[in-house]
């Protein structure tokens, strides 16, 4: 079946949600999470825009930290998912995160957790995020890196991993993926320098660039999870707004 302008998110949300709430992605969870909630730093008071919230997961961490969070989806029954469970300082606007309903210069922090890879348009997402961030706020971005041109890693006869197998690193281009009892989603494979170019020219300056690895060691002897230390899936940055 073809998938539409949403990405094939409206059809996979069912599925996206229960996933999100059974807390058992270790992307997020072990790798993914310590070192954002890290960047973030004290988010007191914080108007945070939390940027493709998805069912709000990551919205609910700041909250708990103390921010007053805005969590923004393009598909409705996650931003009902995320309003349904959320506390009194969050907020969640169902929008595309090429044209945010938002006014200038309102936010000190925009989190952009693993969703321009989603996003067809990925540099008017960027400009828009530099848009509404007040000056001295800051962007906080994980994406997918390099895998998103890879077709996986090649195994050997015994399924040991050998290598990622990466080609045409340099074309633009999307991909449908299938994984977890229901999701079927486009992503979009773009070279790092064509992300770096949106940023600098959305006139942001970057001030922490982490290819994450967890603090904890004892993944590194988990067939499952042992690749982490090889090849990073994921890139963090932390860039400001002039
Ligand atoms: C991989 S999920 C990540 C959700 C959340 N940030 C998290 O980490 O749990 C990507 C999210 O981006 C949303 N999305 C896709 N295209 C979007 C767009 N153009 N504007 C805003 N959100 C979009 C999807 O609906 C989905 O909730």
């Amino acid at each position: 079946m073809e998938i539409g302008i949403d990405g094939g998110w409206t059809d996979s949300a069912p599925a996206w949600i229960r996933g999100m709430r059974a807390q058992d992605d270790r992307n997020r969870t072990v790798l993914l999470d310590p070192v954002m909630l890290d960047l973030c730093g004290d988010v007191t008071a914080q108007l945070v825009l939390d940027d493709g919230c998805g069912e709000g997961r990551f919205s609910r961490m700041l909250a708990d930290r103390g921010a007053r969070v805005v969590g923004l989806d393009l598909i409705a029954a996650m931003t009902q998912a995320a309003h349904e469970a959320a506390q009194a300082n969050e907020r969640y606007v169902t929008g595309a995160g090429e044209s945010l309903p938002f006014a200038d210069a309102v936010f000190d922090l925009v989190v952009s957790y693993v969703v321009l890879v989603d996003i067809p348009d990925f540099r008017a997402a960027i400009a828009e995020t530099a848009r509404v961030l007040k000056p001295g706020g800051r962007l906080l971005v994980a994406n997918l890196g390099f895998v998103t041109a890879s077709d996986g890693w090649l195994k050997d006869e015994h399924g040991q991993r050998l290598y990622h197998r990466v080609d045409r690193y340099l074309e633009e281009r999307s991909q449908v993926y299938e994984w977890g009892g229901g999701i079927r989603i486009r992503n979009w494979h773009r070279p790092l320098s064509a992300y770096m170019d949106a940023y600098l020219s959305a006139g942001l300056t970057l001030r922490r660039f982490i290819e994450p690895v967890p603090a904890d060691d004892s993944y590194r002897a988990n067939p499952e999870t042992e690749d982490w230390y090889r090849v990073p899936d994921f890139t963090v940055m932390l860039w400001e707004a002039t």
